[in-house]
């Protein structure tokens, strides 16, 4: 279970870092250094006058390799919801359409467009992988679900370690007075307790 949790941010961090270093290389007119794709002309050891450009290939694959892996985990979790399972795809196709671009970037010697729409992927593939880890953090072991009394009913919150009330995506009661937690057989109080409060309310 922990491990889609991990592959999502360090997909995450390491995507960040891809980012800067592109905004850096945008800035410094670096863009061109390392004319050939995909490897620079002195192949994979990195040199010095190539470096900038290699960490940002090297960034680019490593990303490519754990977004796949998170959404290959996505998959096979059977706790997983659709939810995380339609954002780490299209955080896949992304890094795909965004490579590819990056390659297209080099051959057509940073056309102001390509640019343009390598900065615009790559913002689109942020903000999928930044809600795939949001999704799998929030994702609850099916044991521990069993352990908290959910194996199934409890308002809709489907795999989300929520309280058995209220907004299922945050755990928030509906009301909005607080959270909630869920904690064994009080499950069952605690929906009365909610759908109690939303009459009131
Ligand atoms: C997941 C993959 C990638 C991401 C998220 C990414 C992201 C970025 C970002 C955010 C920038 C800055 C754009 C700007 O400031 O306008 C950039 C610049 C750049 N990227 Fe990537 N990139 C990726 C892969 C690649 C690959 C594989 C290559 C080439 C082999 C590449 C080549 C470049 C180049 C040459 C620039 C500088 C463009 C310029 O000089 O204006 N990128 N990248």
């Amino acid at each position: 279970m922990a491990a889609i949790k991990y592959l999502a941010l360090s997909s995450m961090i390491v995507l960040y870092s891809l980012m800067f270093l592109g905004g850096y290389i945008s800035a410094a007119g670096l863009g061109l250094t390392c004319p050939e794709w995909p490897l620079c002309p002195d192949g994979i050891m990195p040199s010095e006058e190539y470096l900038i450009e290699w960490i940002h290939r090297l960034a680019a694959a490593t990303t490519g390799a754990l977004v796949v892996a998170t959404m290959i985990a996505g998959f096979l979790h059977k706790g997983a919801d659709a939810k995380i399972r339609v954002t780490s795809s299209l955080a896949t196709v992304f890094v795909i359409v965004q490579i590819t671009l990056g390659a297209l970037v080099i051959d057509l010697k940073l056309h102001a467009v390509l640019v343009a729409i390598h900065l615009g992927i790559g913002i689109l593939l942020f903000a999928m992988v930044l809600l795939t880890t949001l999704f799998a953090f929030r994702l609850q072991s099916p044991a521990k679900a069993v352990a908290h009394g959910r194996s199934g009913g409890g308002g809709g919150g489907g795999d989300y370690g929520t309280g058995g009330s209220g907004d299922s995506s945050s755990g928030v009661s509906r009301n909005g007075r607080g959270r909630r937690r869920n904690s064994g057989s009080g499950g069952a109080k605690m929906m009365q307790d909610a759908a109690t409060a939303d009459v009131a309310h």
